[in-house]
């Protein structure tokens, strides 16, 4: 008989709770699909007491993960404590010294030590899956290194922070402000416990750093993402978007440059009636482009329990089938050092901004874009009752750099009443 593959799992929050039901649950249909028994031998939290709902009487009890991760019982570590630093990092290092192989969700934690990890698993022979780590429980790490691996790929993009696309289109559906619809979120329990992960744009930026790597074969490089959260988006912006057949979105891309690597990660308009546009409420979606395939679209959850632990278990099992893949989908020797883009790809931006109502003001702004090399394509005044007028443009493709260059100019004349708003339209 085939010895049981056996788990150490640390951390049993909502994940990692989610991990124990299934593999309770569907020990039959795990066994009959992999070949290999999969159990649980040992887990690890920070509070022992705690209900869990579940039962875990039948598991040793370790309160150091590192302790848990080297145990001669275990095959496999899973760590679903999350964070970048302290105890994920090193009991993820502990496990791989200790020839386990490692399932993590954990996307903090591959996008800035992935690379170091990934020379670690190599030399020690072991591999580190993380489907859960990128968009929950959409498939996209197996897509993008298996299904996918024949194309060249050319660009990915994608919402991939729930928590985010559900205040952009809570705030569009109710009509609410960005701090109504924040406080909502939080007592819905959306938010992680430190909010600007999620708003600041950060968590959608670790998960971007993954994607690249295994996309463009590079160093996961987090530093090198140009990252601005949600925070000032407000309704009016989402409103003058709707207005012009837009809708906004924290959209991260990803995409190969003459100039460099290009990354960002910012709330940018997209065309209302596209995928993504029409994208609701907590769910991802991530669009792949390959030379080969043109375009693939995954949509589904990206966060929660189920979804989370699902990812986990597609994890488990490929470990149980024996199929080894490296972390980043090629050696880690192998991937390269990828500078990022100094300038970004040119785009259509949309401008929104309150002017003095009065003679030559809109004339002094459309100047001042002109000096700046930043064509006009569309404007818009709004009737309005106080003295400034609500202004909205929308430029033919330029750079950032141009536009700021404008922008600064802007603030030298007499006739801009508010800083103005600039969010990149991406063409999707
Ligand atoms: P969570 O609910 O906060 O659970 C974290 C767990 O880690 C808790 O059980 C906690 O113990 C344990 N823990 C924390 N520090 C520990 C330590 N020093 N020693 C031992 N255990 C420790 O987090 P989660 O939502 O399940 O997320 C886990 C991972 O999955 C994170 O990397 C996260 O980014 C990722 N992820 C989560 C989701 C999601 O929908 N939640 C989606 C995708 C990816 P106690 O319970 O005793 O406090
Ligand atoms: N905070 C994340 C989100 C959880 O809102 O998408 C899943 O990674």
């Amino acid at each position: 008989m085939t010895a049981a593959l056996r788990l150490g799992i640390a951390g049993l929050g909502t994940v990692g709770a989610g991990v124990v039901k299934i593999v309770r649950r569907q020990a039959a249909l795990l066994e009959a699909r992999t070949g290999q028994r999969i159990e649980i031998t040992a887990v690890s939290a920070r509070d022992q007491s705690k209900d869990r709902g579940v039962n875990l009487s039948s598991y040793a009890w370790e309160t150091d993960p590192v302790a848990l991760a080297v145990r001669d019982d275990v095959d496999v570590f899973v760590e679903l404590m999350g964070g970048s630093e302290g105890p994920a990092k090193l009991a993820t290092e502990a496990a791989l010294a200790a020839g386990k192989d490692v399932v993590t969700a954990n996307k903090a934690l591959l996008a800035i030590h992935g690379q170091a990890l990934a020379e670690q698993a190599e030399s020690a022979g072991r591999v580190i899956r993380y489907e859960a780590a990128v968009a929950g429980g959409i498939p996209v790490i197996k897509t993008l290194t298996e299904g996918l691996a024949g194309n060249e790929i050319t660009r990915v993009m994608g919402v991939m922070n729930g928590t985010c696309n559900y205040i952009l289109t809570r705030m569009e559906s109710a009509g609410l402000g960005y701090n109504t619809v924040f406080d909502e979120a939080a007592a819905l329990g959306y938010l992680e416990a430190d909010p600007n992960l999620d708003v600041g744009g950060i968590d959608a930026g670790h998960k971007l750093a993954i994607l690249s790597a295994i996309a463009f074969g590079t160093k996961p490089d987090f530093d090198g993402i140009e990252i601005e959260g949600i925070q000032n988006v407000t309704i009016e912006d989402i409103r003058q978007a709707a207005d012009m057949g837009f809708r906004i979105k924290l959209l991260g891309v990803a995409q190969r440059s003459p100039r460099g690597l290009v990354q960002r990660m910012q709330p940018c308009l997209v065309p209302a009636n596209s995928p993504l546009g029409q994208l609701e409420g907590g769910t991802n979606m991530v669009v792949i482009e390959g030379d080969a395939v043109e375009q693939v679209v995954l949509r589904g959850p990206g966060a929660g329990e189920g979804p989370t632990a699902s990812a986990v278990l597609g994890d488990i099992c490929d470990l149980a089938r024996g199929l080894r893949i490296a972390t980043f989908g090629q050696p880690a020797a192998t991937l390269e050092d990828a500078p990022a883009a100094s300038t970004g790809l040119p785009a259509p931006y949309y401008l929104r901004m309150a002017l003095a109502d009065k003679p030559g003001a809109l004339a002094k702004v459309a100047a001042v874009l002109g000096e700046a090399g930043v064509s006009i394509d569309r404007m818009r005044q709004y009737s309005h009752d106080d003295a400034t007028a609500p202004v909205l443009i929308v430029t033919h493709k330029t750079t950032r750099a141009a536009l700021n260059q404008a922008l600064d100019a802007m603030k030298t004349t007499d006739v801009v009443a508010t800083v103005p708003v600039a969010l990149r339209i991406e063409q999707v």
